[in-house]
């Protein structure tokens, strides 16, 4: 079995990416949309979701980590820096190359509510629902899977594959036999 398994060609991407950013560009038309890409995997979403948008939006980052080099999450999320615009009255939309417990998107919203925007959502290139540990859930998703470790897109395992266009689930047993 090979290490890569592929899930979604760059062509399957850009054809689920253009139809999210319709609909984005249709909820949030006349609305002061801050995009909150979460680094560092959704550094490549967050690109070509907003060269599809076919509205005015502000751009930001913040930067949350949990996995560490694992293929598990921590269990804790740390904030490693911080956001800049002054999202006070605005419509914000967290960025997200992946949902999985929902531990990032949580404390991120309680952070983020804590600067009274009009309104948070979230918008997770995959929302992946079978270890969900909280109410968390994504408002947009271009792709919903239960399991598996995906990269590619952005997403890596111990910081390899994130470069790969396309999305794939990892083995991680021979993942792991290679170390
Ligand atoms: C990944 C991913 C999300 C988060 C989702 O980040 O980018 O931010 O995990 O997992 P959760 O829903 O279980 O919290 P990671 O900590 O691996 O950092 P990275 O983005 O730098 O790869």
């Amino acid at each position: 079995m090979p290490e890569l398994l592929p899930v979604l060609t760059e062509s399957d991407i850009r054809t689920k990416v253009s139809s999210l950013a319709q609909r984005i560009s249709a909820d949030y038309q006349n609305k002061e949309l801050v995009l909150m890409g979460v680094l560092k995997g959704a550094f490549v979403f967050m690109a070509d979701l907003i060269r599809q948008l076919t509205i005015p939006v502000f751009i930001d980052f913040i930067w949350m980590s949990s996995y560490g080099c694992g293929d598990t999450s921590s269990g804790t999320v740390t904030r490693v820096s911080d956001f800049t615009t002054d999202i006070s009255g605005k419509d914000v939309l967290i960025v997200e190359d992946i949902l999985d417990t929902g531990l990032t998107v949580k404390e991120l919203i309680c952070c983020l509510a804590g600067n009274s925007p009009a309104s948070i959502g979230v918008c997770a290139f995959i929302d992946k629902y079978g270890r969900r540990e909280n109410d968390c859930r994504a408002d947009y998703a271009c792709h919903r899977v239960k399991e598996g470790f995906l990269v590619g897109y952005g997403m890596d395992f111990a910081e390899k594959y994130r470069h790969l266009p396309g999305l794939y689930e990892l083995n991680t047993t021979i993942s792991e036999e290679a170390k």
